[in-house]
């Protein structure tokens, strides 16, 4: 039996106990083993929405309806947070003690709690303070991705593949869909408030949705935003200064449903993952090939192709066997996730009070203001972290959408989008 499986065994035998110290062990102890609320609400089952619901339900909004809606984010929210409480306790003693996953332990606890107490609401002034506590939460979470990816690839020696990823899989969809419930309901209230006048605008919007979302205008802010940050890819040998153009292609004028802030997370990281291949690969170059998004407006869902002459995924710098790797957590997938500066980025990133993703303009604000943590003289640039990949494949497949990425070795990369436009799919939050 190697090392490794040996490990796995003897760690998972282990009695759970996620933190070392003492003082700390009495008061999860109490988690653990005492409470018995946490095992009522992980008996729910999640009720998943669809975007169709989130809009019908959104459009006209009353008192009535507000409370309503306020009401089933207080009673869902912690049975959704219960089912991971749940996993992170099944994780083995070892996996917990990994710095980042006791951080995320106690925000869930904590919130966990704090909702689970909250009494139901009952009228417009009860709302207002229910969304004052609403966001306060999702500002104090805002760090839980780089912890859980700190944590996690640390604990990539001593979990299994697969379950490392399904794990991370149902904490960073569950987190998503905690995230859209809270912030759609804190819109509709805004909203209801005459704070947004979201028919006003050349987009319009039920909540976080936009109901006439055209890919194209993303695709081209995506561009635009990305032109004027050389900050990513100054580790390369490429002229940052050259500009790499992206032609957008197909069916420029199509609109659909969709969380903007979700598909343009996926825009920019692609946009920006073939930027910095493509410099790369033509580093010296004083004319760069173009990156071509192709927008295609299907029946049942929309299309988007990205195609660059990167080179390719499995370059050199790229430790993955095939593309789908680049998504995984693993470090036996891909030896990028123990990379030192790797660790470091996230390292520094966890304790940042910002969340390193959020709309697209927010992270371009981030990466200028996160410290680089390799660089002694504060130089300030943005840090890679390796999580962009995943999260997009996750928000990809959200609705029931899906990431692809294909490689054409030594030439370039086609990344494949698909994002379902009827609304009518579930969230993928049912476990
Ligand atoms: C998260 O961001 O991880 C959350 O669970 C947010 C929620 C508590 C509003």
């Amino acid at each position: 039996m190697s090392r490794l499986s040996t490990r796995l065994i003897t760690s998972r035998t282990q009695l759970h106990n996620p933190f070392g110290c003492p003082k700390r062990q009495e008061s999860t102890a109490l988690h653990f083993y005492q409470n018995k609320q946490l095992e009522i609400y992980a008996s729910k089952e999640p009720k998943p929405l669809t975007l169709r619901q989130l809009i019908f339900f959104g459009r006209s909004m009353d008192e009535e309806r507000l409370v309503k809606s306020a009401n089933y984010v207080r009673t869902e929210l912690p049975v959704r947070i219960a089912h991971r409480l749940r996993d992170l306790q099944k994780l083995p003693y070892i996996v917990v003690t990994q710095e980042g996953i006791a951080k995320v332990y106690e925000l869930y606890w904590s919130a966990f709690e704090k909702f689970r107490k909250y009494p139901p609401i009952t009228n417009i002034k009860e709302n207002d303070a229910f969304c004052e506590f609403l966001a306060g939460l999702l500002d104090e979470h805002a760090t839980v991705i780089p912890n859980l990816s700190l944590g996690m690839s640390l604990s990539s020696l001593y979990l299994a593949p697969d379950d490392l990823d399904s794990f991370m899989r149902r904490m960073l969809v569950s987190r998503i869909s905690r995230r859209v419930l809270a912030q759609h309901h804190i819109a509709l209230s805004e909203i209801y408030a005459g704070k947004h006048k979201p028919w006003d605008s050349s987009e319009p919007n039920v909540g976080i949705i936009t109901t006439g979302l055209n890919l194209k205008s993303s695709i081209e802010k995506c561009a635009n935003l990305l032109r004027h940050q050389s900050l990513e890819i100054e580790d390369f040998d490429g002229n940052a200064e050259i500009p790499v153009e992206v032609q957008i292609e197909g069916d420029a004028e199509m609109r659909f449903s969709y969380i903007r802030e979700h598909l343009e997370y996926i825009v920019f990281e692609l946009l920006k993952n073939s930027i910095r291949a493509t410099r790369s690969k033509h580093a010296g170059s004083t004319k760069l090939p173009p990156i071509i998004a192709t927008i295609a407006a299907g029946d049942n869902a929309i299309g988007m192709r990205i195609t660059d002459q990167g080179g390719g995924l499995l370059t050199l710098q790229n430790s993955v066997q095939n593309p789908a790797d680049l998504f995984s957590f693993s470090h036996i997938r891909n030896s990028a996730r123990m990379e030192h500066s790797r660790l470091l980025s996230l390292r520094t990133a966890s304790s940042y009070h910002r969340g390193i993703w959020a709309t697209v303009n927010e992270q371009v604000e981030n990466w200028k203001r996160l410290p680089d943590p390799e660089k002694e003289d504060g130089v300030e640039r943005h840090a890679r972290m390796g999580i962009g990949l995943p999260m997009s494949n996750i928000f990809a497949t959200y609705f029931g959408g899906s990431l692809e990425l294909k490689s054409l070795d030594g030439y370039g990369t086609d990344a494949y989008v698909r994002l379902p436009k009827l609304g009518t799919n579930l969230e993928a939050v049912n476990f």
